[in-house]
């Protein structure tokens, strides 16, 4: 199948095409490269020994859209595109609600004119918002988010169930990650932001790598087991594969599905430190600081209906996440 891969050369988007490549698919992506580099182009090449279709643009630019359906005519789109920053969000809501809106309209825009009915959307866990229990459902409410990046995934999921149901040929898959970490096996692709990181893995690995001196774990008074934050971390590789499931749904189906991609465990700040230390043998230092402002205590899903209707469930461990991380961090 030709695919269409918005932030395809992003951390989640390039592990996604080696997935699509190996199996066979052509992929053409789509990024403006605002948070990721062009030699990702190369190294999926060096994976896979495949190359995808690439093109600097941006997926608000519905002309430049438009010639790129009109020369490839994708059957299906897996839409990666967008800023993700929490904090930035707080500071530039204009910034992310222009670009997170902004880019999916005008692609759902480009795919009617050009009758492309199936679209894989990157969700976030973040739309259970603060009041849902964990573990959470795809059948809770998902309608408050506490940062503006939040609210654009709300809201792009609301504008997918309207299109879909004006459109009843539309079949949209919201997948809604957890906490992607780990790297891939070659140590080629991973997750390597500008600046100072602000999630935990990243911050982790540059600690370890002595490029900063010491993880502050933000609280260990919550009411958890050791008192820090538990999140789902998953592999980003198992990540990736769960998105070549949605596209195989999506071609059985229409309308809106949402589903959760987690592995529907809760693992804490310091258990994810220890683990890392134990598996690569080095240090991360860290000391105990203030809670974040908008962090919550537990995030975890319920893994189940990935499972059920898209056959898809995580099979790699938190050693393999820390591992993975490492052996990218020490390769960059
Ligand atoms: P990323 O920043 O590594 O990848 C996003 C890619 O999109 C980048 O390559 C960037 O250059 C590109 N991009 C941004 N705006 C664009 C635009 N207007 N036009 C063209 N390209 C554009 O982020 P990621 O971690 O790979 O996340 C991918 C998606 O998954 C995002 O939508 C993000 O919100 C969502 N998500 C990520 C996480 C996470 O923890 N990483 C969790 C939940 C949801
Ligand atoms: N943490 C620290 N120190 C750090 C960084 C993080 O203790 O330097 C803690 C946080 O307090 C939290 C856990 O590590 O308990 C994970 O934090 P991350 O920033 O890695 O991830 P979040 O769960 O806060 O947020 C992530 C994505 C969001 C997404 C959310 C839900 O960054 O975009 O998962 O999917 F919305």
């Amino acid at each position: 199948m030709d695919i269409l891969v918005t932030g395809g050369t992003g951390y989640i988007g390039s592990h996604t095409c080696v997935e699509l490549l190996q199996a066979g698919h052509k992929v053409i992506i789509v990024d403006n490269l605002s948070n990721s580099r062009a030699d990702v182009v190369d190294k999926l090449r060096t994976i896979t020994g495949l190359t995808p279709v690439f093109y600097k643009a941006d997926v608000e630019n519905r002309a430049a859209l438009r010639e790129i359906f009109a020369a490839h005519r994708p059957e299906a789109v897996i839409h990666f595109a967008g800023l993700k920053a929490v904090g930035e969000s707080c500071r530039l809501p204009l910034k992310y609600y222009r670009c997170n809106l902004d880019a999916t309209l005008s692609l759902l825009e480009v795919m009617e004119e050009f009758g492309c009915k199936r679209l894989v959307f990157s969700s976030s866990a973040t739309v259970y918002g603060p009041d849902n229990p964990v573990p959470y459902t795809e059948s809770m409410p998902a309608r408050v988010a506490t940062n503006p990046y939040g609210w654009t995934k709300i809201m792009i999921e609301q504008i997918l169930r309207d299109h879909t149901a004006a459109d009843p040929a539309f079949s949209a898959v919201l997948l809604r990650y957890f906490n992607p970490i780990g790297a891939h096996t070659s140590g080629l692709l991973g997750d390597d932001p500008n600046g100072i990181p602000n999630n935990l893995m990243p911050y982790i690995s540059r600690v370890a790598a002595g490029k900063l001196p010491h993880l502050t774990v933000f609280g260990d008074d919550y009411p958890t087991p050791d008192g820090t934050g538990l999140r789902d971390y998953l592999h980003v590789v198992d990540l990736a594969k769960g998105h070549l499931k949605a596209l195989e749904y999506a071609a059985q189906h229409t309308g809106a599905e949402a589903f959760n991609l987690g592995t529907g465990r809760g693992v804490s700040v310091l258990e994810l430190v220890h683990t890392f230390e134990k598996v690569n043998g080095v240090p991360v230092p860290y000391v105990i600081g203030p809670r974040r402002d908008g962090d919550l205590a537990c995030c975890w899903a319920n893994a189940e209906k990935a499972a059920r209707l898209l056959g898809w469930t995580a099979e790699m461990t938190l050693e393999d996440m820390c591992r993975d991380s490492w052996n990218f961090v020490k390769n960059a």
